[in-house]
């Protein structure tokens, strides 16, 4: 029996299949690498010392899936495969409807022909829209304010019709904060491709010098020092609530909601202060316009995670940059390899 991860060659993923391999389990990825590199995948075998099968296999082709659903015994699957730009979302929108629904649909529908009815779903804080209080608990409205969180807030609908439907599901909807930091070894970590959207990656790229300076965008929040408040997790925090939520699937039929934050905002300022401070690198910043769409405050209540699965966030925010400026130093081109021209 293993677990199958989609999406296993991206950013979160990635850890994930680590932290899998460490606990004994048996795992195969799918990814179509069009957010990732295959060198992940070799990171991951490289840090885990352990072999596993990688299909280079797209969601949406139904055919190729099935035959990989027919040719392992899964037990569970954990489900990070999806487009995740917000304003590349905005662009191409039906990219994304077909990319992100379509595909959990397939995936759901041989889940259910081949009797693998175990999910951990990756969801995100962006399905609380616009909340009007902080800390934000699971029971609070859901809207979205762009395609991706729609695709995020209409996924998870339909898992939840999909368990009404048949209530031998167990399935787990994982509403993620903010995501930052790297595995300690810097051997995987987040690569955007081109100018990051959020902000840890953008940080990072200013202090290796490939940008210029940060633009801070707004600093006129009712916030502590006017800058945006979220609440940064550790990648590797997050994951382990994703074995803790599989454990919980093992014992429990039914479809729960876990919101996964460290229950604490901190500034953009106060990010932009902590790394420099213990990274002793300075960020060139400046106070430009705040954001369409972004909201002042966003922070977890992450108490049920904590009652239910008995899992918290440990890594404090000095941990979570240096663990991400070691990735970048270490790898100053993410997983592309550096090209040697010879004069
Ligand atoms: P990522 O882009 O690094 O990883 C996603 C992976 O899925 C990529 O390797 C990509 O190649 C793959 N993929 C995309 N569409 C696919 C398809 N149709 N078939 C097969 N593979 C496909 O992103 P991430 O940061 O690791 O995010 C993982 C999941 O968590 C996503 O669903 C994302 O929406 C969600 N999430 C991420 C964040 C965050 O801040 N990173 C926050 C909330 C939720
Ligand atoms: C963004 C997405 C959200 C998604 C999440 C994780 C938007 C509106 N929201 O959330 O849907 O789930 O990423 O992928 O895009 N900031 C700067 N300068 C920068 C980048 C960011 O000041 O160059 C600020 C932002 O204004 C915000 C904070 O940093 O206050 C965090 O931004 P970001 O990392 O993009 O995450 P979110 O906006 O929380």
């Amino acid at each position: 029996m293993s677990i199958l991860v989609t999406g296993g060659a991206g950013y979160i993923g990635s850890h994930a299949a680590v932290e899998l391999l460490k606990t004994g389990y048996d795992i195969v990825i799918v990814d179509n690498l069009s957010n990732s590199n295959f060198e992940s995948i070799n990171r991951v075998k490289e840090l885990t010392g352990k072999e596993f099968p990688f299909y280079k296999c797209d969601l949406l082709d139904r055919d190729e899936l099935n035959t990989i659903f027919e040719n392992h015994n899964f037990e569970a699957v954990m489900h990070f495969a999806g487009l995740k730009a917000v304003g590349e979302s905005v662009e191409i929108p039906l990219m994304y409807y077909h990319n992100n629904i379509t595909g959990t649909i397939n995936l759901c529908d041989l889940m259910a022909k081949h009797d693998v009815k175990k999910l951990v779903f990756s969801s995100s804080a962006t399905v609380y829209g616009h909340p009007d209080s902080v800390p934000i608990d699971e029971s609070f409205p859901l809207s979205a304010t762009n395609p991706y969180g729609r695709t995020k807030l209409m996924i998870e609908d339909i898992l939840r019709d999909l368990y009404i439907s048949d209530s031998t599901w167990r399935i787990a909807l994982l509403r993620y904060f903010n995501p930052i930091g790297a595995h300690e070894s810097g051997r995987i970590g987040e690569n955007p491709n081109g100018i990051p959207n959020n902000l840890m990656p953008y940080i990072t790229q200013v202090a290796i010098g490939k940008r210029e300076k940060l633009s801070v965008f707004g600093n006129d929040y009712e916030t502590h020092d006017g800058t945006g408040v979220r609440d940064f997790i550790h990648v590797i925090d997050l994951v382990k609530g994703h074995l803790k939520a599989l454990k919980f699937l093992d014992k429990n039929k039914g479809i729960e909601t876990f919101n996964l934050g460290t229950g604490t905002g901190y500034s953009v300022m106060d990010l932009i202060n902590a790394f420099s401070t213990i990274n002793s690198k300075a960020i060139p910043y400046q106070f430009v316009d705040r954001r369409p769409g972004d909201i002042a405050i966003c922070y977890a209540n992450p108490t049920k995670a904590e009652k239910v699965l008995g899992w918290r966030a440990e890594k404090d925010l000095n941990e979570m940059c240096k663990d991400s400026w070691k990735w970048q130093t270490d790898n100053p081109n993410g997983y592309e390899q550096k090209v040697l021209v010879q004069s």
